[in-house]
């Protein structure tokens, strides 16, 4: 069996200022064992990027939670994948389900974007993941087969790529997915992922599972054997739940 290095990102969606910033990183680096058995990367908003990349210890790496497709131009409000290389950022969340709702993100607009990322050299975290609904009328495998289908079409993968499978029902609710059902809906990622970039590529592939991971549930997530870390959200902002959470990650 292909060994896949773990690996524990946190979200922090639209929260904390520059000291609350500043605060986390103290807190994490100082209790952060020095070589960890996971990767770490930490996705803050634009605004705490470039100081994030100087506070953090190396082993943690930075990522963003979106970018535009251009390079550079008059597209007011974007941020490019060229400029987030320039300032050291190393990963890219995209097509995360709160940017679907309320943005417009389309499997389409994700495809431009996974694509500029690579080009860049930036590791995308391509989410994917069914709404309640469709979860309810049994689509889910359709959805999430669709979502990455429609998003890598065209794009030859190669490198380090990442895939988050994250039910929408259960980001922010508290209501996690269990860990059965999204070993199994993971497996069938990793399947069609096999279809499209080969099985090799898949079974190299690393792919998180997000919506309320929390320290007393991750344990249960890492025992199944397709899941290869988590995306976490809201128990990322404290910086003592998300050490306990990559702890158990690299456990
Ligand atoms: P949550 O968010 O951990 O707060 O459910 C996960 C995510 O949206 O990535």
């Amino acid at each position: 069996m292909t060994h896949r290095r773990p690996l524990a990102a946190a979200n922090w969606k639209m929260n904390k200022t520059l000291a609350e910033c500043a605060s986390f990183f103290e807190t994490l680096n100082a209790k952060l064992p020095k070589s960890t058995a996971c990767d770490v990367v930490v996705c803050p908003p634009f605004t705490l990027l470039e100081r994030s990349v100087s506070l953090a210890r190396n082993q943690v790496a930075l990522g963003a939670q979106d970018l535009f497709w251009e390079a550079q131009g008059a597209y007011t409000g974007e941020i490019s994948g060229m400029m987030l290389r320039d300032i050291g950022c190393k990963y890219v969340i995209i097509g995360h389900s709160e940017r679907r709702q309320h943005f417009g993100e389309t499997n389409q607009s994700v495809n431009k974007k996974v694509s500029a990322a690579l080009k860049q050299s930036l590791v995308p975290i391509l989410c994917v993941g069914e709404t309640l609904q469709e979860m309810e009328s049994g689509r889910t495998k359709q959805v999430v087969q669709t979502q990455l289908e429609e998003g890598l079409k065209g794009i030859s993968l190669q490198g380090d790529f990442v895939l988050a499978y994250e039910p929408v029902w259960a980001i922010g609710t508290g209501k996690s997915d269990t860990p059965e059902q999204s070993n199994q809906t993971i497996g069938f990622v990793r399947t069609v992922l096999a279809k499209a970039a080969g099985q090799e590529f898949a079974a190299r592939t690393r792919i998180l599972y997000g919506g309320s991971v929390k320290p007393d549930n991750i344990k249960a997530f890492m025992a199944q054997p397709e899941i290869d870390g988590g995306l976490v959200g809201g128990a990322s902002l404290d910086p003592h739940s998300f050490l306990s959470i990559v702890e158990a990650i690299g456990a």
